[in-house]
């Protein structure tokens, strides 16, 4: 039986196609930067409260298709959710990010949950995934994520967010075998997270490997790579035609062969590389997602609508998703996200 050919814009994208005008989504785009963001947020009481919240998760992650028409809508969650539903605790701490119950010792890795319970935990996100499936616009693609392996062990370990993830480097420098347990660990949760999120309705898978940057030489390999390539033959498996894109933020020259080494569709890359050089060197394997500084959200005006233009005509000549090179941010203008999406139509 052959599959028909894709009608939404970011499926075609994802399929390779080169598109007159890239479709375009942006990472964080149910955010604080937006009023309506805040208030179903204050609604919920706190940002746990509403990730687990299904009917108001769904609400922030159609308000900005509402307000804007993007072309993909990305679930609301976090990639911390999926370490939760393996035991360790966590909590977010106004104004100073996420706090997490670590996990450093071998006897810890072996106490973390069994595979399978992780849904009693994350049901309300699948039904989140469910009801997007029925409420969003037929145009527009709805993508479900997780935090890559790497990513999530280091706040798993570390207890927090840091700029150089030593306590991640560390156990992976002095204690291989527990560190690879858990990494193991993590990968296998991954692929039933996102299949459970795909069986759900999720049309597109994302990975997040926001710190890939900081795993240098054959660590990269080990620990982006891999762990990228075994969850991405895994859900390839169960579900062929479901696209896969990866984001290996800050990889640099890991960037390079990084959706023939692991499988992915389409990498996104981060704004610390040119559009231009990604047009050469990443999109000759394929779709490429990015890379429009976020800091343009909050900047606008005349080099908003210059870089955008930029980086529509550096991948003009292959398949190109839109997106920024990371979240946009809390002190971002809404009028300037107008203004990127009709720069892009316009272009
Ligand atoms: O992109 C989206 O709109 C979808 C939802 C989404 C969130 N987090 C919501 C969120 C996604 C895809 C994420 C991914 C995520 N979460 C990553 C990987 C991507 C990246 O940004 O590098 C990471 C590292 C996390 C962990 C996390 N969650 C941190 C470090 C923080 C605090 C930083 C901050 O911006 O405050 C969060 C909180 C978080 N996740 C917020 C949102 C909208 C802000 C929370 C709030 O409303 O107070």
């Amino acid at each position: 039986m052959s599959t028909p050919a894709p009608t939404k814009t970011i499926l075609r994208a994802l399929a390779g196609e080169t598109l007159p005008t890239p479709p375009v989504w942006m990472m964080r785009q149910a955010g604080r930067y937006l009023p309506e963001y805040r208030a179903t947020r204050a609604q919920a009481g706190d940002f746990l409260s509403l990730c687990y919240n299904s009917d108001l998760a769904a609400e922030v992650t159609l308000q900005p298709i509402r307000r804007y028409g993007f072309d993909a809508a990305i679930l609301f969650a976090d990639i911390l959710l999926l370490p939760q539903a393996l035991g360790p605790k966590l909590w977010f701490a106004e104004g100073e990010g996420p706090r997490m119950e670590t996990t450093t010792t071998m006897d810890q890795v072996k106490a973390l949950k069994p595979t399978e319970a992780i849904h009693d935990t994350l049901a309300p996100v699948y039904e989140t995934v469910r009801i997007l499936s029925r409420e969003l616009p037929r145009e527009t693609t709805l993508i479900g994520f997780a935090g890559a392996p790497w990513t999530v062990a280091t706040y798993m370990i570390g207890g927090r967010g840091s700029k150089d993830q030593g306590a991640a480097h560390r156990l992976k420098d002095t204690d291989r075998a527990t560190f690879a347990a858990l990494i193991d660990r993590i990968s296998e949760a991954t692929v039933e997270y996102l299949s459970a999120q795909i069986d759900a309705g999720a049309e597109v898978v994302k990975l997040f490997d926001s710190w890939a940057g900081s795993l240098k030489g054959a660590d990269f390999e080990d620990f982006a790579v891999k762990p990228a390539a075994y969850i991405i033959a895994a859900l390839k498996a169960r579900h062929p035609n479901v696209p896969i894109i990866a984001f290996p933020r800050e990889a640099g020259h890991g960037y390079v062969g990084f959706a023939a080494k692991t499988g992915a569709d389409c990498v996104a890359v981060d704004d610390s590389v040119t559009p231009e050089w990604a047009a050469e060197h990443v999109q000759k394997d394929g779709c490429v997602q990015g890379n429009l500084a976020s800091r343009h959200m909050v900047t606008g005006g005349e080099d908003l609508v210059r870089e955008t233009r930029r980086v529509v005509d550096a991948f003009r000549k292959g398949p190109h998703i839109f997106n920024l090179g990371h979240g946009i941010t809390p002190d971002a203008d809404p009028e300037n996200v107008a203004l990127m999406i009709r720069t892009i139509r316009e272009s």
